[in-house]
């Protein structure tokens, strides 16, 4: 339990997360979505007191192998984790689609390879007879009908505004290129009519400053233009009679009627920036997402803190869904967010994430050569440009390597056993310029090619035994598949979708 509690995040500083990364904006949301230590043993115990252990779920989405970064972030931790809770991996292979549609054909081969990559780090699998749960049950999403119909379930009462405010699939809108609609860019106005549109802007800038300085003179005048034919006739009867079929803008300009439906509309315009490009699966997969979660009725979600809004989503789900449907009872359960300590592991070149579409990532099933392909032209301290020079460790990425995969990490390896240099030697070899960056390199390249080497003799063994993979993938698919049935019986009852036994 005392390992347990290190995954934990410290009392009180719960829900604080997300704000904390960059580019994420501050979970306003739900102070109970990610787990403290209390919430973290391991069993809990029914109305007749009997003793099961807790559920956890997590998952990938499968657009190919699995790098460093995920066994820094979450895999060392579910490989642990397992030896404690019933566990269920899914390969999100449905979600991997709502960015990859247009290729298809990578599925096969990412389902494979992150089963190997799952089975190469140690995840111990199910693999068949009686489900006591203490091994792993990899499923496979798209093969799970009740996942899609619980999606489609709690998308009947989830609001579309918590839909659109998600930083998180915002964040990613932005990285997958759905910019802001471009289609109003282009409006030409004569001297006068800029001249309105200016004084409208500012004005709507000082009565509504929650609307910010940023007024897109193209977007006022898609509105602006729009509120002649609105369905609301009082507004058009007082529109008319400031002179709107005259100067459409000037009457606006004096209508305070007028300027608070314009206010409405550069709120909603502004949310929905973007998201004519996306497609309806993308915007939507959180809620699928919950029905991943719900499905099997997990505890725990272990996930990086870019996740937690979707966590957050999900008890939202879960709790319109009891009050609504449950009078009183619980029919599902309110998931937590089990954030682990790994964090983000930056990616060989320096970027803040490691990820296959910026090319900088270092592959589990990598071989010690190609490791050193990627490792070798890595930057280091700008400033250390002769061998003599002092080097800086605490401005260098291939240090900051050093650090995660220590002995004293998580997700490291023990530097005595190994006869490499901890990180105190790394960075005295450093400073004092007694190492080369190369020295220093071929020593990280070590402790990487010793930590990964049982998982290229495990993933080369199932490499052999293709057959077995498959019955591992299909017996916790079929696990999946009985959980979800109870579980959507459940909720069709609760929904009153039921017309005969
Ligand atoms: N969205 C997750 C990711 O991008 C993958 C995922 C899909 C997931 N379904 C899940 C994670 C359910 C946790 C639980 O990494």
């Amino acid at each position: 339990m005392a390992d347990e509690e290190k995954n934990g995040r410290p009392a009180g500083s719960a829900g604080e997360t997300p704000g904390s990364q960059p580019g994420l904006q501050q979970s306003k949301g739900d102070s109970r979505a990610v787990a403290r230590d209390e919430d973290l043993q391991p069993t809990w115990t029914d109305k007749d007191g009997n003793v099961h252990r807790k559920r956890i779920l997590t998952g990938d989405r499968t657009t190919g192998k699995l790098h460093l970064g995920h066994y820094v972030g979450s895999l060392k931790n579910r490989v642990k984790l397992q030896t404690q809770y019933d566990t269920f991996v899914l390969m999100a292979d449905v979600q991997a689609l709502t960015t990859h549609w247009e290729n298809p054909k990578i599925l096969k081969e990412s389902v494979r390879e992150v089963a190997l990559d799952y089975l190469a780090v140690g995840i111990d699998p199910y693999t068949g007879g009686v489900d006591d749960g203490t091994r792993t049950k990899i499923v496979i999403q798209s093969a799970v009908p009740a996942i899609a119909e619980l999606t489609c379930l709690y998308g009947l009462f989830t609001p579309m505004s918590i839909i659109l405010d998600n930083p998180t699939t915002k964040a990613e809108a932005q990285q997958y290129g759905f910019g802001a609609s471009e289609e109003n860019a282009d409006v030409v106005l004569n001297e006068d009519d800029r001249q309105l549109y200016q004084e409208l802007a500012s004005k709507l800038h000082t009565e509504f400053p929650e609307l910010g300085s940023e007024l897109s003179p193209s977007d006022l005048v898609v509105i602006v233009g729009s509120l002649g034919s609105s369905g609301d006739v009082s507004l058009v009867h007082d529109l008319e009679g400031h002179g709107y079929a005259d100067n459409a803008v000037a009457a606006v300009l004096h209508s305070a009627r007028a300027l608070r439906v314009v206010r409405e509309q550069l709120i909603s315009m502004k949310r929905s920036a973007g998201i004519r490009q996306m497609n309806y699966g993308f915007l939507g997969y959180p809620v699928s997402q919950a029905a991943d979660i719900t499905f099997v009725n997990a505890h725990l979600v272990p996930v990086g803190v870019d996740q937690v809004p979707h966590i957050e989503l999900t008890r939202d789900i879960v709790q319109r869904f009891n009050r609504q449907y449950g009078k009183r009872r619980r029919i599902l359960v309110e998931p937590q967010a089990l954030v682990g300590k790994g964090g983000t592991l930056k990616g060989i070149d320096g970027n803040a994430k490691m990820s296959k579409s910026l090319g900088n990532a270092i592959y589990l099933s990598d071989s010690p050569d190609e490791m050193w392909q990627k490792i070798k032209p890595a930057p280091t301290d700008p400033q250390r440009v002769r061998r003599d020079d002092p080097g800086r460790p605490e401005v260098c990425n291939i240090f900051s390597y050093h650090q995660v995969f220590c002995g004293g990490n998580e997700a490291g390896i023990s530097e005595d056993e190994l006869g490499v240099a901890t990180v105190e030697e790394v960075a005295v070899n450093c400073r004092g310029a007694k190492w080369g960056c190369v020295e220093c390199k071929q020593q990280l390249h070590r402790k990487i090619t010793a930590l990964t080497e049982p998982m290229r003799e495990k993933r080369s063994y199932w490499e052999q035994h293709p057959d077995d993979m498959i019955d591992i993938l299909k017996l916790g698919t079929q696990r999946g598949i009985e959980e979800g049935e109870q579980t959507l019986q459940r909720v069709k009852d609760a929904m009153s979708v039921r017309y005969w036994d």
